[in-house]
Order: structure tokens, then C-alpha cells, then sequence
């Protein structure tokens, strides 16, 4: 049975949020990823980032996707080098705030679109612990090696399996293919954002949410209660096994 513990100093009532936000990170030449993220940021609460390439107008397809197969090879070449990967427009954000990244990744030449690597090599140290899902867009190649440079790049993360593949043909069915797929994953399980009202003592906690339901309602048990600290208006609550 799950033990609550409150380390709030006195008896309270406090309305809070329990924040387990997720953030949406995306590149896409052709549009088909950002019609995905579309459809996937109706479902769900995120804020989104879209990666940009520093310079401006390159054709990527030209000469057979020349641009793109040379970024990808200088990659594959040095991976742990900064200059393999090309520069991207600054990206303002504060991984601290996200729980649980979606990264929204076309494929080239069966890797990660570079752009978004750039991003990944750049952001991917901070997302340690954090659940990461990836959706991947590709014409037709299986998307082993993308997961492969997520993991790369991303170190530490914790990865939510399986991917969503969603084929360039498939990208009107985007939407009930993410819906099905964050049933799938439990998203709701590790990613939900609860408004709620903690009141109590240090001996006893009971958590209600603001339209007045008790926790217990929502869950069949305590013992679903994920484990973890929560931050409740800067104080500690930790919910320990
Ligand atoms: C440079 C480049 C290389 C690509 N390489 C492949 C590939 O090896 N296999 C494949 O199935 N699709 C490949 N594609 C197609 C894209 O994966 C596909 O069109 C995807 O939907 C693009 O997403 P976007 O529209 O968000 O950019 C490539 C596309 C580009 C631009």
C-alpha cells in the first residue's frame, strides 16, 4: 500500500496543480509531420516546438535529396561532433518544465531528419528521466534507426515503447492512429495533468480535485498513484511505496 507524505509543515487546504507537462518537438520539410502534430496537439495539452534550420530555402529533394543525404552522412561520419550537425534558429526552452517530450521526427535516408538531431544533441542531456515518445514520418522505410539516433541522443531518457509510424500515404489518417496509439502507450497513465485540492494533516492526506471528487474516485486504488515527488506551491509531497 502506498504511504502518503506530507511534508507540509502545518495542516492546510491547498489548491494546486499536479504538473506533469509535455512538450511537443517537431521538424518538417513537406508538411507531413507538422499535419501530425496538428492532429496530436487537438488530443492533448503540450506546448510545441518547431526545430528550424538556421539557413533558409535549401531544397533538401533537389538532386536526389543530395542536401539532405550529405547532412546525414556528416553525421553518421562524427557523431559526437557539434559541427556535424547543421545549425539550427535558437530554440527557447526550459526542459525543467516538461515531464514527457513527443518528438514529431521525418526520416531520411532511415535516420532522424539532421535539423531535429541538431536539436537532440543540443536538448537531448536534459531530458534525462523524462518519458520520451517518438512519431516518425517516413515514405516507406522501417524506422529502427531513428528510434536508434533518439536513443543516441537522448542518453538517459526514458523511452515509452512502441513508436507511431505513420507512413506519408497514411498522414490523413493521422489522427485516430495517434488516438489508438496514446491509448496504446497509457499516455493518459503518465502524462495526465491534475487539477487538485490536497487537505490534511501529517498524519492524513486526502486529495480531492476542484470540482470536489475524491482522488480515489478517479483511481480504483492508492496504489495506482504514480510514486514520485510532487511540488505543491514550491512545498515537497512525496508519494513513496
Ligand atoms: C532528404 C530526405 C531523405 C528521405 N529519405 C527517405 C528514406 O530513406 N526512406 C523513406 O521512406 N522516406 C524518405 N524520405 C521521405 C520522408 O521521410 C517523408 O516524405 C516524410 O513524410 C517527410 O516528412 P515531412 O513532410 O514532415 O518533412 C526522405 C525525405 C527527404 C527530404
Amino acid at each position: 500500500m502506498k504511504k502518503l507524505l506530507l511534508t507540509l509543515a502545518a495542516c492546510c487546504a491547498i489548491s494546486c496543480a499536479v504538473q506533469a507537462k509535455t512538450l511537443i518537438v517537431y521538424y518538417s520539410y513537406t508538411n507531413n509531420v507538422e499535419r501530425i502534430v496538428t492532429a496530436l496537439s487537438s488530443q492533448i495539452e503540450a506546448d510545441v516546438i518547431e526545430v528550424e534550420p538556421a539557413e533558409k530555402g535549401l531544397d533538401y529533394a533537389a538532386n536526389n535529396y543530395a542536401i539532405g543525404s550529405s547532412q546525414i552522412a556528416a553525421i553518421r561520419n562524427n557523431p559526437n561532433d557539434k559541427s556535424s550537425y547543421p545549425a539550427i534558429d535558437p530554440v527557447d526552452v526550459n526542459m525543467d518544465d516538461y515531464d514527457t517530450v513527443i518528438i514529431g521526427a521525418p526520416l531520411w535516408w532511415s535516420q532522424m531528419a539532421a535539423p531535429l538531431q541538431t536539436f537532440l544533441f543540443e536538448y537531448g542531456k536534459e531530458m534525462a528521466g523524462k518519458n520520451i515518445c517518438l512519431i516518425v514520418s517516413s515514405a516507406s522505410s522501417g524506422i529502427s534507426s531513428v528510434e536508434a539516433d533518439a536513443r543516441r541522443l537522448i542518453p538517459d531518457g526514458k523511452f515509452v515503447t512502441p513508436s507511431l509510424w505513420i507512413k506519408s500515404s497514411q498522414t490523413s489518417s493521422a489522427s485516430s492512429m495517434i488516438s489508438d496509439w496514446l491509448k496504446k502507450i497509457g499516455y493518459n497513465d503518465f502524462a495526465s495533468d491534475m487539477s487538485v485540492i490536497f487537505t490534511g494533516s501529517d498524519d492524513a492526506l486526502n486529495i480531492y480535485t476542484l470540482s470536489g471528487l475524491a482522488l480515489t474516485d478517479l483511481v480504483s486504488s492508492v496504489d495506482e498513484l504514480k510514486r514520485g515527488i510532487y511540488i505543491i506551491n514550491g512545498k515537497k509531497i512525496a508519494i513513496q511505496q
